[in-house]
């Protein structure tokens, strides 16, 4: 087993609620357990032009309910090079860095794995994304707050949407996959929610709503997945307007309000429980995992599948919001 003195810690990609109490679990169990921290800024990017800072246990006092990230973020298309991958494992050696914790979604992993397969350099991964489409975790850091901000705005948009007697069609992130569509759909009582896993040609769209209409309900919520085969809420509308000439339609598209704010306390738990896991999880030997909860139990899987295997959504939670639509 490789002796581990020092780790570097970053966050990468889209940024989530939560990151900061990831890093400050990270920081301090790796201190309590005797070792020096190293936070990379601006992710990988970071990693490759040496934007390193010492972290210790003031560096992450009264964060861990800030959203954002402390360590800033960045998507870097040099670290997707051979060259750049490279630069950053000369960079960790040079600062005595000898394993790292990547906080971030599938594009972190995916870096993650190839730095450990070219360089045979330890890292683990904390799932950190709003969009929770990571396998090997129930749910990932970030998703929850990003669930609750989508629904408190929702919410607002249904009262506007009750008064004009309108149809909203409410586009909300997740990129390729459905879950914050999937459950926001739920817990505003969406009449219908459209997801990237379900495929719904236009005609199915414009039957579904038909039949909501005849049934006079006031308003009309419909929740677009940014991902669904629709193209979005806007081009959805755009396709609806000459049969639907008559309803009072608009659009909102919720974006990157979504990203931010306060996590929620499930958030800061989940993020403190596998940011301190992540260390845990260096220190016993693992090299590529990805650290997750599972049925409330921290289970690593390898890195690769984490971002390579589809983790799978209940669709069948769609008929629910059929029958209490
Ligand atoms: O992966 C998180 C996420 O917010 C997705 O839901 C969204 O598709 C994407 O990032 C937006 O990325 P950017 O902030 O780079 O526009």
């Amino acid at each position: 087993m490789k002796t581990i003195k020092k780790i570097g810690v970053l966050t990468s990609g889209g940024d989530s609620p939560g990151m900061n109490a990831a890093i400050r679990a990270v920081v301090r169990t790796a201190l309590y357990r005797g070792l020096e921290v190293t936070g990379i800024r601006y992710g990988y990017q970071g990693a490759i032009e040496g934007d390193f800072i010492e972290m210790q246990k003031l560096t992450v006092s009264n964060t861990i309910q800030k959203g954002g990230t402390i360590l800033k973020s960045a998507r870097s298309k040099e670290f997707m090079t051979v060259e750049g991958r490279a630069k950053a494992a000369e960079n960790f050696r040079n600062n005595g860095i000898d394993a790292l914790v990547a906080i971030g979604g599938d594009g972190t992993f995916q870096g993650a794995t190839v730095l450990h397969q070219e360089h045979d350099f330890a890292v683990v991964g904390v799932p950190g994304t709003i969009d929770n489409d990571l396998s090997g975790t129930d749910e990932t850091i970030g998703y929850d707050t990003a669930l609750n901000t989508a629904l408190q705005a929702i919410d607002k948009i249904r009262d506007t949407a009750d008064a004009h007697e309108r149809m909203f069609l409410v586009e909300v992130m997740g990129r390729d996959a459905g879950f914050i569509a999937l459950e926001t759909g739920i817990a505003c009582g969406a009449e219908l929610t459209l997801l990237p896993e379900t495929l719904n040609h236009l005609d199915d769209v414009k039957t579904s709503l038909r039949e909501i209409l005849t049934n006079k309900k006031r308003s009309t919520l419909v929740i677009v997945a940014e991902g669904d085969e629709s193209g979005g809420a806007m081009k959805l509308q755009t396709d609806l307007k000459e049969d639907f000439a008559d309803i009072d339609m608009r659009v909102c598209v919720l974006g990157h309000i979504q990203r931010g704010g306060n996590p929620t306390a499930r958030d800061r738990v989940l993020a403190s429980r596998l940011g301190s896991a992540a260390v845990n999880a260096l220190l016993d030997g693992h090299e590529s995992v990805m650290v997750g909860v599972v049925n409330n139990n921290i289970k690593l899987t390898p890195l690769k599948s984490g971002w390579s295997k589809k983790k799978s959504i209940q669709i069948e939670m769609l008929d629910l919001n059929k029958i209490l639509k």
